[in-house]
């Protein structure tokens, strides 16, 4: 053994000993008196959240095709918050999901996956390129995207061929990102990592050899409802 080498197998073991690029989830509960903070903390609670925010980025990971952590956005903690105040169900800013303690209060049958059906389009806000930059209705098509693919598809959502633009963003643009996908195996992921820098229409043209007026009224023309 060189003695390269062994520096190398030793830094091997402590990368693997320190977790180097784990990612460490936390949960807080800023709601902690409240019917939806109560809720959470009696039939969700900071453990099980944790274990599904790591699960979903491992989910993420592979359907956005990020199979190294360097192919990730650098992200060593991800942050649950439990709030009282907000406008909406939950939304991320930057390394922050945040959860609105009414809709834990008023989530009607199985809690757990109505939870991590909005758990996992958040945390995809968490991965994706783009955030804040691409079209509102692309990032929020390819959260939704991540969401169909884990099988939770909420009973409102439209069936495939529903709504009228393709960039209308949430299960509309993500029923129209299946039907890309179907073209071309793994679409989404190669669409977002052209995200990276920039958003561009023209990226369906490259990755799908039409223009995505084109695409959209195939996919109405192959769905009619
Ligand atoms: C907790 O909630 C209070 C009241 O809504 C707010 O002022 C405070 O900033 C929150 N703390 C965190 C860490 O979000
Ligand atoms: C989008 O791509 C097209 C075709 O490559 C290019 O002509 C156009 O300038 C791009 N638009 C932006 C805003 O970059």
């Amino acid at each position: 053994m060189t003695r390269s080498t062994f520096f190398f197998i030793c830094f091997l073991t402590l990368a693997a000993l320190h977790g180097i690029h784990a990612v460490e989830y936390l949960v807080i509960n800023n709601a902690t008196t409240t019917r939806g903070g109560i809720r959470f903390t009696n039939e969700l609670g900071a453990d099980y959240t944790k274990d599904r925010m790591a699960a979903a980025s491992e989910f993420i990971w592979r359907i956005l095709q990020q199979n190294t952590p360097e192919e990730r956005i650098n992200r060593p903690q991800v942050i649950f918050f439990v709030d009282q105040e907000s406008q909406y169900i939950a939304y991320v800013i930057n390394n922050e999901v945040h959860f609105h303690d009414d809709y834990i209060e008023n989530i009607k049958g199985d809690i757990k996956w109505d939870f991590n059906g909005v758990l996992f389009h958040e945390m995809s806000h968490i991965w994706q390129n783009g955030v804040g930059k691409a079209p509102g209705g692309v990032i929020e098509g390819i959260a939704d995207y991540v969401r169909l693919k884990a099988n939770y598809i909420p009973a409102h959502w439209v069936k495939a061929g529903g709504g009228d633009r393709w960039d209308q963003g949430y299960d509309v643009t993500a029923r129209f990102l299946d039907y890309c996908n179907g073209l071309r195996n793994g679409f989404v992921a190669e669409l977002n990592k052209k995200m990276k820098d920039a958003y561009n229409d023209s990226y369906f043209v490259d990755l799908l050899g039409k223009n995505v007026n084109q695409l959209w009224t195939d996919y109405k023309a192959k769905f009619p409802n």
